[in-house]
């Protein structure tokens, strides 16, 4: 006898497992393709950085191309970076060039050599030797293109990411993305990251954080001459390296103070010292010299500049023990000498600098730190050193820096820097 199967709402029942399992199904594959993929697109790819010569033949060399300072030399590194770029955009290359910058020009007969490193980002599997055949086929265009007469080198070297960053840390001025030849650049936050500000010393008295310093060379620091007022025996100091005064990565002894002959306590006036280390130091990504600018360099009121040190955040505070940084604007001399500014205190040889509201300032335990700017090829230079101000960080009050550029040739008078 027919006897009706009970009606299991089977479809019913079933159903949403084959509809969960096609769902993962699909959502597994399609998660493993985009992984692939983006495997392949990004992660595949690895930095490469090669270095090579050019040689300027309608170029003579002259004096003003020996220091990284001066317009001509930013000017014919600026120009060799361009076309060196151009050429790698326009050629097969496009898309694995990231970056080239132009370590150093030096003399060669009467004409200029420049030594450039070049970034490249490519799969990893793809063969370096080939890579070295491409950029040298790109570079030989260059030698028929724009106004100057570049030779490229033959000599195509592929560095280790070690060889790039000594290139680029026994020139002065390169900040951490500079070292990198990355693309992007940030200073965020106030709290200073390790390699940040490479150029900045600790000096300290019984080694107890007294003043800033700026690394100028491997044996020499400058520093403000106030530091030293009361105790000028060099015997008592150490400078640290790193960003931590109480775990420093350097300590090196000090071997000489010199304070500038006419320093004034009452008005201020020549503020500046050069401090001579031990011994000499050896520069690595996290401790190398800043640039220093030339006599003539002007320093433009609005720029942006940024101090750093371990002063106190507030006016009679402690002095802090992991490095801080300020983003100020450097502000006029005449603008500061108003009357509810400092009314005529700001002598020739300082540098105001600062924030409308104030709320940005060095303070206690900056002084002998540096005032830096960075330049058009990403190199920084030391523009002021902290030095006086009314309190910190009060309106119409910025800090008050001694001007370097004044004492452009004092200091290498003191230290052949
Ligand atoms: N003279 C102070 C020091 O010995 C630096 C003062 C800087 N003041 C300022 N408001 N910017 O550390």
């Amino acid at each position: 006898m027919y006897r009706p199967r009970p009606v299991i709402p089977q479809s019913r029942f079933f159903s949403p497992f084959v509809v969960a399992f096609v769902v993962i199904t699909t959502v597994l594959i399609l998660a493993m393709t985009i992984g692939l993929l983006i495997h392949f697109l990004a992660f595949d790819k690895k930095t490469y950085f090669y270095h090579s010569s050019f040689q300027i033949l309608n170029v003579e060399y002259t004096e003003a191309l020996n220091s990284p300072a001066t317009q001509e030399y930013r000017h014919l590194s600026e120009r060799i970076e361009s076309m060196i770029t151009d050429a790698f955009r326009e050629s097969n290359l496009r898309s694995e060039f990231i970056r080239t910058h132009v370590v150093k020009l030096r003399k060669e007969g009467n004409g200029v050599i420049a030594d450039a490193v070049m970034k490249f980002r490519s799969s990893k599997r793809s063969n370096r030797k080939s890579m070295k055949n491409r950029i040298h086929s790109v570079l030989q265009i260059l030698s028929n293109s724009g106004s100057l007469e570049i030779t490229p080198s033959n000599e195509i070297t592929s560095l280790t990411d070690q060889d790039t960053e000594n290139f680029l840390t026994q020139e002065c001025g390169a900040r951490p993305d500079l070292i990198t030849l990355s693309e992007e650049r940030v200073i965020g936050g106030t709290l200073a990251e390790t390699g940040d500000w490479p150029w900045q010393v600790s000096l300290q008295l019984n080694n107890v954080h007294h003043c800033g310093g700026i690394l100028i060379s491997n044996l020499w620091v400058l520093t403000a001459a106030h530091c030293f007022r009361s105790y000028s025996n060099p015997l008592q100091w150490t400078a640290t390296f790193g960003v931590s005064t109480i775990r420093p990565i350097l300590r090196v002894r000090v071997r000489s103070i010199v304070s500038h002959n006419n320093y004034r306590p009452t008005t201020r006036d020549n503020d500046i010292a050069v401090v001579q280390l031990e011994r000499p130091i050896t520069f690595n990504r996290n401790i190398h010299r800043v640039c220093l600018p030339a006599a003539t360099q002007s320093i433009i009121p609005g720029s942006i500049a940024y101090v750093t040190g371990w002063g106190s955040l507030t006016y009679g505070g402690n002095t802090v023990t992991d490095l801080r940084q300020g983003q100020v604007r450097i502000v006029s001399t005449d603008e500061c000498n108003e009357p509810a500014g400092y009314s005529g205190s700001v002598l020739p040889g300082m540098l105001c600098a600062g924030v409308p509201s104030g709320a940005v300032d060095a303070c206690q335990g900056d002084s002998g730190g540096p005032l830096v700017q960075e330049d058009s090829r990403m190199l920084w230079f030391v523009v002021g050193i902290v030095s006086w101000g009314y309190q910190c960080g009060l309106p119409n009050k910025p800090g008050v820096y001694t001007r370097v550029t004044t004492y452009r040739d004092w200091i290498r008078q003191q230290t052949g820097v």
